[in-house]
Order: C-alpha cells, then sequence, then structure tokens
C-alpha cells in the first residue's frame, strides 16, 4: 500500500499524524497491525518486517510481510502463522519485549557481542532471504506496558540493495511506534468485546472460547479479499471492506442470545418446533442492528439477519423489513438480492460447522466438507464464493491451525525470528 507518492514533496510527520489518526478508525486488530507496518516499512523503505504481540508472556507472530518473498496483497497464508516465541535474550525481538528498549542492527550475521541474543537464522537458511539490517522496536499502550514489537528488516537503496536503517527512518518509525500502542490497544479492546458479545450469546458450553468466531470472521474476510481481487476491486477499498467484514461477520449468530439453552445446548436433533424457534435468531441479530449507528452495525445487522439465505432460493428468514413485527418466513430472496457479506459469511459459517463438533454433531473430514460445499454451489452458495473459498483453501486451513480452542492448542515450538 502506498498513499503519497515518492517525489512529492512529503511532511513526513504529518503524514505520521494523519496515519494515526486514521488508524484509530479502523476496528479491526490485524487492519492495525497491517496498515503499521505497511506505513513503518515505507517509511525506512524496508523490504520486510514482522509485528509480534504480546499474548501469556509469549511474542506471537501476528503479521509478516516480505516484499521479496511474496506481495502483501495477495491472500497469503503468512498472515496466519501460528507460531511464537519466548520474551527472553535468545532473541531479537524478545529482548526488545523484555527490556522495552529499541535495537538496531546493521548486519544481522555479524551482531555486536556485547548483546545477548544471536539471530536465529532459520528462516533465511529455508527461503534463501538474506536477512542484513534489523529494527526492533517496542509498543507500548496508554499504561507503558509493552503490547507488541514492530520489527523491519533490510532498508533498501535505490538500486534495492540492503543497507543500514538511517538516523531519520529510525526516527520516524520510533514516532509511529510511540503512536501504535493505542490504536492496537483499541483495536484490541472492540474485538475482546465482540468475543465477549459471542462467548454470551452462544452459552453453549464452558469451554466457548470464540474460537470459532475468529474462524469464521477470518474465512469470511479472506474469502472477500480473493473475490475483490478476482473482481478488480482498488486496494483502499479492499483492504476497509475486509476489516469490517472480517468484525461483522464474527457476530453472525449474535442474535442466539434471545434463543433459550434448552434449545442452544440440545445434545441431539431440533424437532421441528424448536428448529422454528432457532430460526429466530437472524431476526433477533438483525433487530439489535435495526438502526444502525454506523456502517459496521449496519453490515452486521445485513449478516446477522442474511446469514442462512441460500443462494438459489430458500434458507431463512426470507425478505424481513419490518422488525417491529417480523414476519417469518418473509417473501422469497435469492441471488444478488442477498447482500454480498452475508453470502460470504454463510459458506464460512456452513464451513466452520461441518469441521467442528457441535454438542449436536461430530466433526467432518475436510473431505466430506469440501464435497458438501462443491455440490451446494449455486444452490445453497454463491458460486463466486465458492470460487474463492476453494482458491484460497490453504490460507483456510492456517486460519484453522491458528484459532484452536484451548486444550486442543498444542503449545507451537519455538521458531525462527522473521518467518513465515
Ligand atoms: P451452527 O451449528 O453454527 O450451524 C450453522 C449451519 O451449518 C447450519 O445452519 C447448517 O446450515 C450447517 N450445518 C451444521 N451441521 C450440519 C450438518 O450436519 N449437515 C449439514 N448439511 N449442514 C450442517 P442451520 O441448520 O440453520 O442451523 C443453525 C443453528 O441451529 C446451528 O448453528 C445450531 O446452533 C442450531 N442447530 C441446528 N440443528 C441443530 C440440532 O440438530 N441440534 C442442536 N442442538 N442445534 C442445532
Ligand atoms: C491484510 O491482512 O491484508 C490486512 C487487512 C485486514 O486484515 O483487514
Ligand atoms: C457488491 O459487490 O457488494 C454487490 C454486488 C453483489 O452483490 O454481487
Ligand atoms: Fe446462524
Ligand atoms: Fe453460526
Amino acid at each position: 500500500m502506498r498513499l503519497l507518492t515518492l517525489g512529492d514533496p512529503i511532511d513526513t510527520v504529518g503524514h505520521i499524524l494523519t496515519v494515526f489518526s486514521e488508524l484509530r478508525k479502523l476496528k479491526g486488530v490485524e487492519a492495525v497491525l497491517d496498515r503499521l507496518l505497511c506505513e513503518a516499512r515505507w517509511l525506512a523503505k524496508a523490504d520486510a518486517g514482522t509485528i509480534f504481540m504480546v499474548k501469556n508472556d509469549r511474542l506471537v507472530f501476528s503479521l509478516v510481510h516480505n516484499d521479496s518473498l511474496f506481495s502483501a496483497n495477495e491472500v497469503n497464508k503468512n498472515f496466519y502463522l501460528n507460531a511464537d516465541m519466548p520474551i527472553d535474550d535468545t532473541s531479537i525481538a524478545g529482548y526488545v519485549a523484555k527490556r522495552g528498549e529499541a535495537v538496531q542492527i546493521d548486519d544481522a550475521y555479524d551482531i555486536d557481542p556485547a548483546y545477548p541474543f544471536r539471530f536465529n537464522t532459520a528462516f533465511d537458511v529455508k527461503t534463501g532471504y538474506r536477512t542484513r539490517s534489523v529494527l526492533s522496536l517496542p509498543i507500548k499502550n496508554s499504561r507503558e506496558k509493552i503490547i507488541a514489537v514492530i520489527q523491519i528488516i533490510n532498508s533498501l537503496d535505490e538500486e534495492r540493495n540492503p543497507v543500514p536503517f538511517s538516523k531519520e527512518s529510525h526516527a520516524y518509525v520510533s514516532l509511529l511506534a510511540h503512536h501504535a500502542g493505542t490504536a492496537i490497544e483499541n483495536a484490541v479492546i472492540t474485538s475482546e468485546l465482540v468475543l465477549r458479545m459471542m462467548k454470551m450469546a452462544e452459552l453453549r458450553d464452558p469451554s466457548e472460547t470464540g474460537a470459532h468466531v475468529q474462524r469464521v470472521g477470518a474465512y469470511s474476510a479472506e474469502i472477500y479479499h480473493k473475490l475483490a481481487l478476482n473482481r478488480g476491486v482498488c486496494t483502499e477499498e479492499l483492504k476497509r471492506t475486509k476489516d469490517l467484514i472480517r468484525v461483522a461477520s464474527m457476530l453472525h449468530d449474535v442474535g442466539k442470545v434471545g434463543v433459550s439453552d434448552l434449545i442452544l445446548k440440545k445434545p441431539a436433533k431440533l424437532t421441528d418446533e424448536e428448529y422454528e424457534v432457532m430460526k429466530m435468531h437472524t431476526i433477533y441479530g438483525g433487530q439489535l442492528f435495526a438502526n444502525a449507528a454506523s456502517e459496521l452495525d449496519a453490515l452486521a445487522g445485513e449478516i446477522a439477519l442474511n446469514h442462512h439465505m441460500h443462494f438459489g432460493g430458500g434458507g431463512y428468514p426470507g425478505k424481513i423489513t419490518d422488525f417491529e413485527n417480523p414476519k417469518m418466513p418473509g417473501p422469497p430472496m435469492r441471488g444478488d438480492e442477498i447482500p454480498l457479506p452475508a453470502r460470504i459469511t454463510a459458506l464460512a459459517d456452513v464451513f466452520d460447522a461441518l469441521t467442528a463438533r457441535r454438542v449436536y454433531k461430530p466433526a467432518w473430514p475436510d473431505e466430506k466438507a469440501l464435497d458438501l460445499i462443491t455440490s451446494e454451489s449455486g444452490k445453497q452458495f454463491d458460486p463466486e464464493v465458492v470460487d474463492a473459498f476453494l482458491a484460497v483453501i490453504d490460507v483456510i486451513t492456517a486460519i484453522r491451525e491458528k484459532f484452536i480452542e484451548p486444550g486442543v492448542a498444542a503449545k507451537a515450538a519455538d521458531k525462527p525470528e522473521t518467518a513465515p
């Protein structure tokens, strides 16, 4: 992403302040991190970079960019790398997170022996990449607690040769990192609020974690990303909508708050009568957002209301316009009449429901789930959505491996510092 054309006279500090105010408007953590890393790399002309978030006393790989190895605008499974490492002196980012001070290295293969860490070469060995200059900075929240580390790699000169980071770029990226803490923290709070709402809505099972809510949000975001690339949607619009869809899609079943536990938790098939009650969760969800105060609310309402509609006709609740006296089923609605984000979430939701265990059913093997989805293309699901989904199936798999229910999660082994 390039927001300014290089060569324009640039007020860099002014630019950073603009970025900061825009960062605050982005709702999703992923979008905030992506924007931040793009801007930091742009300011310092860095070829690559990683953002680590502090979670449970470890550093989690939260975003990886590497222009030489993959485009940041593609749908890429590297964005969902499931790896973490300890906060200690054995790695550059670990040291930065532990001490809260920046580290600048001119050559990763020739680090001042006064530093306790070494550069982990595993990633370079695996990919043939040559890491040279490294700039690693802590990101603190409003209470001065370290919440993340931003690390950028290989500042490039005009000929795209890696050179040490300049004093100016160090200063600019520090300024950005200094402001970024609040933006990240706000996004984390929004997303935790969403997860808590969903946990309330599901109330199925004490081990319910919101992992499946995160999966449905991430699947929907990536399916949209692929579909938007296919349609030629411009990058700015794509990223903005992708972020909104990620959050709104997480809320698709929020209307289940209105359905009794007896039905939600029933460890068996629902009776016809119970299923009719269950179907009301779409209308309850629509009602929650009926007086949408923001674009996100409007999108969340659209998705909650329509995520069980079938592309070829059928599904529920039909066309609902009057939330005061909703009549189910409403008049039929099909194809493009169903909002695109709802058509996307419909597939993401069913894929996740099929491949996960539910109180009423065991998990299906992937192959069986994919067969159902393929055979429902044009019937239950929009064929354009199915095609986009199948095209990014490796990303979908990476998402599933990243967002697993605690207890199922095996501790990820230590991974190299800059790895995808
Ligand atoms: P959910 O568990 O999130 O499932 C979402 C959707 O995934 C379902 O929407 C359905 O389209 C698809 N799905 C899930 N399991 C299967 C399956 O075994 N075969 C097929 N072909 N599709 C499947 P649906 O049916 O409208 O259900 C909406 C929600 O109602 C479900 O959300 C779940 O919370 C509840 N529900 C549905 N059937 C039962 C049931 O038999 N027992 C219980 N306890 N709850 C059910
Ligand atoms: C990205 O992953 O490319 C950033 C956009 C987003 O995650 O919402
Ligand atoms: C859209 O791109 O959001 C509208 C067109 C469609 O529903 O396919
Ligand atoms: Fe639902
Ligand atoms: Fe669901």
